[in-house]
């Protein structure tokens, strides 16, 4: 370990279980030496797995829907106070598409269905990052990450709603940086992804072929959770401060790929 986060106090959206990209996220963070708050939905605390995190990371846990203010303002205040200080890191984690859940195709949308997710996995980023902003409670050269996938520049099409909702939370990452690089010296990216065996990834229709496929295609294979976890750490660290309102792929080369010779095999004398 490097001692990169040394000193660092941040808040971690996201961890439900030890696949949780998050929980590695934590995981790692404690590592590399800094303090934190662990977050997630009231709904999820239910199964109680974020205690035995909170217990192994010496962190303290809120509960806060991340589509509510009030939930994240008292997040933000009290995590402040039990820190001792403002926040170094921020990681967004959170992804749900109540469409995807329903089995709804996305042709066949229920638009109250996509209002919740668009809330829950895009519209939170900003949520949160207003309340950050308003009350000036990241520290100078903090930084905020949002993990999110492909989907958003090119077409999966199982990835139904969540698609959408990639792109919108990129765009906020751009639009809401400008003014925290401007105003705080505070830098906004999202990283994006290779498909990662979670829950939420698991929720999208053949996975395993998603999964499959990227591995494939990808000349250094899919990036594991613990690998993107090392990323985020090396985002939150002072290694990269002039990096600011990009989405980093991070996915063993996928997102440059056109055809492998692997992929290709699967093609020959077809026709
Ligand atoms: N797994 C993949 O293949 C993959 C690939 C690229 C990006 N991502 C993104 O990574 C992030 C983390 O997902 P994961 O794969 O670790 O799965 P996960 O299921 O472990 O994490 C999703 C989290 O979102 C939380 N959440 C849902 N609704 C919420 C709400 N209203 N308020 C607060 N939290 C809420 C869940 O409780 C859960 O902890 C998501 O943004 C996801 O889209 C995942």
């Amino acid at each position: 370990m490097y001692n990169l986060l040394k000193g660092k106090r941040g808040i971690i959206f996201g961890a439900l279980n030890a696949d949780s990209i998050a929980w590695k996220v934590a995981e790692r963070a404690h590592e590399e030496g800094a303090t934190f708050v662990l977050t997630n939905a009231p709904i999820a605390m239910r199964m109680g797995e974020i205690n035995k995190l909170a217990e192994q990371t010496g962190s303290q846990v809120i509960p806060a829907d991340a589509t509510s203010m009030e939930d994240i303002t008292n997040l933000v205040d009290q995590s402040m106070e039990i820190l001792g200080g403002k926040i170094d890191f921020v990681l967004h984690s959170i992804g749900m598409s109540a469409n995807v859940r329903r089995g709804n195709h996305y042709t066949k949308s229920n638009y109250d269905f996509t209002t919740i997710g668009w809330d829950v996995s895009a519209l939170s980023f900003h949520k949160v990052m207003n309340v950050l902003y308003n009350k000036e409670a990241m520290s100078e050269w903090g930084s905020i990450i949002a993990l999110s996938y492909m989907a958003a520049q090119r077409v999966f099409p199982d990835y139904n709603d969540m698609a959408d909702n990639k792109a919108y939370l990129e765009s906020i990452a751009r639009s809401f940086g400008y003014f925290f690089g401007r105003d705080q010296n505070v830098r906004v990216n999202t990283i994006s992804q290779s498909p990662t065996m979670t829950t939420a990834g698991s929720g999208v229709k053949g996975f395993d072929s998603f999964l499959n496929y990227a591995d494939e295609m990808s000349p250094l294979g899919n990036a594991s959770a613990l690998a993107c976890a090392d990323y985020t750490i090396s985002m939150f660290s002072d290694l990269t401060k002039m990096v600011t309102l990009q989405n980093l792929f991070h996915d063993g080369g996928f997102s440059n790929m056109g055809i492998s010779t692997e992929a290709m095999k699967i093609f020959v004398d077809k026709k």
